[in-house]
């Protein structure tokens, strides 16, 4: 029990605080005034310092999936949610205001019982279509949402898509930034992760254990350059593509606009495919790496990249663009989506006292 809330309250904290995160950063602060029936979400800049994130973008996301939990958890207390968001508009890091209040008329959304189980799978998926009701259900959740939502099934687009996931390994292992960012964020032990609390568990990567074997020496930059210069970080790429392929969809969310607000939203959305397919007994892994880097090659930042990855990066997302018909929309996310064992393991969070802020006044 957190001193000063309510047993309600704290597991409509608990709901937010489990959303999901890139490099799960969890880059939120939740502020809860005293005599006040509402939550204040900031989000934590400093958090994420992802060469991924463009201008936070990625965090954005993740606070909205964060909002999206919270709504739904408190429908099933009987409170309906009104958000306001950047209620202070000098301030781009309070991202929204959560106003509860209790309504007897309030259906609890069904989606509830699913916030504790969703998990980023990274298993081999079954390669099996989706049955007719999965789709129309997954449909149906994004066609409530924010952005444009499509979903592909045909064989020769989740291959090609397997392979534009993939670019990214092939570019951040080659890339000494990004290499040196995403082994930071490796954790090779239980004990690790636990005392970090943020970062990849190494077991929620699912790597066979050769590979895993394999990551250990792939951390040291200078073994890394060497093993490149015979082609590894493609043949990495090569095997992760035939594991993002191994699914029944491949779904991915546009945007017209890339404004805070539109990943705020964008993350509600993708929130509710998450639990709606955790729901179904779907798994659900993002493939997010080259549209990200998309963002940041959009916004002029190409000092990170070598004119070859540049041009990986370029093609790849255009393979996407084509695929899903983006038609000049961004596409800001997207998911493998199939049958899968349970995950090896699952992230962890920072605890819900570190996260919640009572103010005395
Ligand atoms: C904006 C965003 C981007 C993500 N991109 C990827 C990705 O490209 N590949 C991946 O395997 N997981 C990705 N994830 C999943 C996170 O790594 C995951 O949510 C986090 O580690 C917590 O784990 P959980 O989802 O199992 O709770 C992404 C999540 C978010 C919110």
């Amino acid at each position: 029990m957190i001193h000063g809330l309510s047993s309600e309250l704290e597991r409509i904290l608990a709901a937010g605080n489990s959303a999901p995160s890139g490099e799960n950063c969890q880059p939120w602060r939740f502020v809860v005034r005293p005599g006040l029936s509402e939550i204040e979400i900031h989000l934590l800049p400093e958090r994420d310092q992802s060469p991924y994130s463009w201008g936070q973008r990625a965090s954005y996301l993740a606070n909205g999936a964060a909002i999206e939990n919270m709504a739904i958890a408190a429908s099933s207390e009987g409170y309906r949610t009104e958000v306001r968001y950047f209620p202070r508009e000098e301030d781009e890091w309070h991202v929204a205001t959560l106003a509860l209040a209790k309504d007897p008329t309030i259906k609890p959304d069904a989606l509830a019982s699913f916030i504790g189980t969703r998990v980023s799978n990274r298993k081999v998926y079954e390669k099996k279509p989706l049955a007719r009701e999965e789709r129309a259900a997954f449909l149906d959740a994004a066609a409530n949402g924010y952005g444009e939502f499509a979903l592909t099934e045909a064989p020769a687009d989740v291959e090609r898509l397997g392979r534009v996931g993939s670019t990214n390994e092939e570019v951040m292992l080659a890339n000494h930034l990004l290499h040196s960012f995403f082994f930071s964020h490796v954790n090779w032990t239980e004990a690790e992760d636990r005392e970090k609390k943020v970062g990849f568990y190494i077991k929620t990567l699912e790597l066979p254990p050769p590979a895993e074997a394999m990551f250990k020496l792939f951390r040291h930059w200078t073994i890394m350059r060497i093993f490149n210069a015979l082609g590894f970080n493609r043949l990495v790429a090569k095997q992760n593509a035939a594991v993002n392929a191994a699914a029944s969809a491949m779904g991915a969310l546009m945007l017209a606009e890339t404004d805070p607000l539109d990943f705020v939203k964008a993350g509600r959305t993708i929130e509710r495919l998450w639990l709606t397919a955790t729901a179904l007994g779907l798994s659900l892994q993002p493939l997010t790496g080259i549209l990200f880097f998309k963002l940041k090659l959009d916004a002029g930042e190409h000092a990170v990249f070598s004119p070859v990855q540049q041009k990986r990066i370029s093609d790849a997302y255009q393979d996407v663009a084509r695929i899903f018909s983006a038609d000049g929309k961004h596409i800001a996310f997207m998911v493998r989506l199939g049958r899968g064992a349970a995950p090896s393991a699952q992230a962890i969070r920072f605890p819900l006292a570190e996260v919640v802020d009572i103010p005395s006044k």
